[in-house]
C-alpha cells in the first residue's frame, strides 16, 4: 500500500493507504474527501479536479501533459505546482505524496 495525505484549504488532512494504479482524484472520491468534485469522472475534461501538489513532491510527480494543461486553463487560482488529479497516477515512487485543495474548484 501507498501512503496519500490530501490537505483542504483549511488545513485539515486526510490520510490515506492507496493501491498503486489509483489516481489521487479516485481515492480522493472514494474517501469522500472535500475539496475535489471530479465532475467529468476522470476524463481530464472538468477541472474540478484540481489540487496544487506539495513542494517537495513536484519533481517526483512531474509536470502535467499538454491535454491537461490546456484544462488546467479552466482551474480556480492556478500555480505552478497545479495537476488535475485524476491524471496523478499513484506509483510506490509516490508514496508518502502530499497534495493540497484549492479553496474552491472552478
Ligand atoms: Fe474531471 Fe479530473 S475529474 S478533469
Amino acid at each position: 500500500m501507498t501512503k496519500l495525505t490530501i490537505v483542504a484549504f483549511d488545513g485539515s488532512r486526510v490520510d490515506l493507504d492507496v493501491a498503486d494504479g489509483s489516481t489521487v482524484m479516485e481515492n480522493a472520491v472514494r474517501n469522500s474527501v472535500q475539496g475535489i468534485e471530479a465532475e467529468c469522472g476522470g476524463a481530464c475534461a472538468c477541472a474540478t479536479c484540481h489540487v496544487y501538489v506539495d513542494e517537495a513532491w513536484t519533481d517526483k510527480v512531474g509536470p502535467p501533459e499538454p491535454m491537461e494543461e490546456d484544462m488546467l486553463d479552466f482551474a480556480y487560482d492556478v500555480r505552478p505546482t497545479s495537476r488535475l488529479s485524476c491524471q496523478i497516477k499513484m506509483t510506490p515512487e509516490l508514496d508518502g505524496l502530499i497534495v493540497h485543495t484549492p479553496e474552491k474548484q472552478a
